[in-house]
């Protein structure tokens, strides 16, 4: 079971929202990891959770979506499990973090499923995030961090961790192409709530671009609320 980090000491008045977005071995989680210790270490209340999954009916649905052997799962119900299991996760997890003030760092979030199912499965990618918009009741993130990996490169780190593909990863590198394409655009329609970095570059680079622009969030002044 993933487990989320819910620290004590809130200074903020108003939560922080970040999603790590891009393809499979881009480097989502080690970053993730990285960005909630250096915050920790600040002083900041840290959430620190993962899509699909974050809550117990989410994990459940991750391990049927993801795992092989549960016959054929069409790309619509793929889209339907994905969305539900984000709709737990946006109103028992995400908003009542907000709520109380920590930083909230998810990795992935709606921009996967528009990328996976909207433009990997083909079902459109308007389509899928109207999905996620009612599922989620428009809860967007403040920063979406965009790790742009190569599929050759995420391929070739996933299979070096030895760990065995899930559904979605042991699809061709077509799809996944099609998946990074998805991910530069919508980064690119929104280019002021993303930081599209490069997943070649070495780890701690990475990391320190995203807490210098994690930090200039923390300190800008707080504007409207949330949906
Ligand atoms: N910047 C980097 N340069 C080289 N290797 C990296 C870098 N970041 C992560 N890695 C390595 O690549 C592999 C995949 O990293 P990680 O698990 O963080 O990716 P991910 O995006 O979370 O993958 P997944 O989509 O499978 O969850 C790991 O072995 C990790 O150590
Ligand atoms: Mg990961």
């Amino acid at each position: 079971m993933f487990l989320c980090n819910l620290r004590s000491v809130t200074t903020q008045s108003r939560g922080i929202f970040i999603a790590f977005e891009g393809g499979d071995g881009a480097g989502k989680s080690t970053q993730a990891a990285r960005l909630a210790e250096a915050l920790e270490s600040l002083g900041h209340t840290v959430l620190r959770t993962r899509e699909p999954g974050g809550t117990p009916i989410g994990e459940k649905l991750r391990s049927l979506v993801l795992d092989h052997g549960h016959g054929t799962i069409d790309a619509r119900t793929e889209a339907l499990m994905f969305a539900a299991s984000r709709a737990a996760h946006a109103h028992q997890v995400i908003r009542p973090a907000l709520a109380e003030g920590a930083v909230v760092i998810t990795d992935r979030y709606i921009d996967s499923s528009v990328a996976y199912q909207g433009a990997g499965r083909g079902l459109g990618t308007a389509e899928v995030r109207g999905l996620n918009e009612w599922a989620t009741e428009n809860l967007e993130p403040d920063l979406t961090v965009l790790l742009d990996v190569h599929p050759e490169d995420g391929r070739e780190r996933r299979t070096a961790g030895n760990t065995g593909e899930d559904r979605l990863e042991s699809e061709p590198d077509d799809f996944h192409s099609r998946i990074r394409h998805a991910f530069l655009e919508l980064a690119a329609a929104r280019p002021a709530s993303y930081l599209v970095l490069p997943a070649n570059d070495p780890v701690e680079v990475l990391a320190g671009r995203i807490l210098e622009r994690v930090r200039l969030l923390l300190e800008s002044p707080v504007t409207g609320g949330r949906p």
